[in-house]
């Protein structure tokens, strides 16, 4: 650290770009991840940022900044500093017990919200709910259903409950701590709506990952060819999924095939489509259940 560091006074524009800078070797947009820190720091906004630019920082404030860059210098996931993650417009609290929300998982929730908008009221479950993503913007939008919340790790299952709790949205939704669908098979739940964001990367894949340094591998690693988790769900899923049901499943970009032919076997006869993500790779498997293909014998 350079000698004179930190200054005893120094102001808001000066602190941004120095840590603009900084934060260049790490970051893809440095600028709004300086903004983003510092405004945790001061509990402002952005806006705030941008507006007083003059503003001198005390002593303090500027150590607590430098701390959150120099955490970030050294590759923890913004996220897990600041404790904040946007998804679909909500704010969600995550820390490293549980997977920061992607956009692209929003795409599985807009299926799922698009299915239930069409159908009257019913139960909705998210297994591997970790931050409570799915579980907890599904059950404000659609208020009338019931939702269930499953997750092996206690953990992560707190935290969808502080989120839950968040968005007033707590008593809708029943936490269970478990294996996949073992805990609904038990109670027993009829879904009619089974959204799953399990993990799906490959064991070899997600030890070389760079995200695994800080997320945890329970909520990435799918086993020797990332199919193991999803494989025992569709497994099950006959026996937990309601006639006219959905599941909804996410996925690595070139598991498509092998899915197909997994949920084919499982649930003959189901309408089975790929859905792509914004940058055009396949990413969400979606699966409706007919009542004729229910019907049907299995073989
Ligand atoms: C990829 S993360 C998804 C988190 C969240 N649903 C999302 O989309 O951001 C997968 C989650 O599955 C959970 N998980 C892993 N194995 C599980 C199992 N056997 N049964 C239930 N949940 C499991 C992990 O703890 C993790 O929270």
């Amino acid at each position: 650290m350079a000698s004179g560091w930190p200054p005893r006074s120094m102001r808001i524009s000066g602190a941004l770009q120095r840590a603009r800078e900084r934060l260049a070797a790490v970051a893809d947009s440095p600028g709004a991840e300086a903004q983003t820190l510092l405004a945790a720091v001061l509990g402002v906004d952005r806006v705030y940022l941008l507006t007083h630019p003059e503003r001198s920082l005390t002593p303090t404030q500027i150590a607590a900044f430098e701390t959150l860059v120099t955490r970030r210098m050294g590759g923890e996931p913004l996220p897990y500093i600041t404790g904040s993650r946007a998804f679909f417009d909500r704010d969600f609290f995550v820390n490293p017990a549980v997977l920061i929300p992607r956009p692209e998982t929003e795409l599985l929730l807009e299926a799922a919200l698009e299915y239930a908008s069409e159908r009257a009221p019913a139960i909705a479950v998210d297994i591997g709910t970790g931050s409570g993503a799915l579980a907890v913007t599904f059950a404000a939008l659609h208020l009338d259903w019931q939702v269930y919340a499953v997750d092996v790790s206690p953990a992560a299952l707190a935290v969808a409950q502080h989120n839950a709790e968040r968005c007033g949205v707590a008593e809708r939704i029943k936490f269970v701590e478990g294996d996949l669908l073992a805990p609904l098979l038990d109670a027993p739940v009829r879904a009619d709506l089974i959204m799953a964001n399990l993990p799906y990367i490959p064991s070899a894949i997600t030890a070389a990952l760079d995200v695994s340094r800080h997320e945890p591998t329970l909520a990435l690693d799918g086993g020797a060819d990332g199919l193991a988790l999803i494989r025992r769900l569709l497994d099950r899923a006959p026996d937990v999924l309601a006639l006219d049901g959905l599941l909804l499943l996410e996925m690595q970009y070139d598991q498509g095939a092998a899915l197909t032919a997994l949920a084919e076997s499982a649930l003959p006869g189901a309408q089975i489509d790929i859905l792509r993500d914004y940058a055009g790779h396949e990413r969400i498997v979606r699966i409706g259940q007919t009542k004729r293909a229910t019907q049907a014998p299995r073989l």
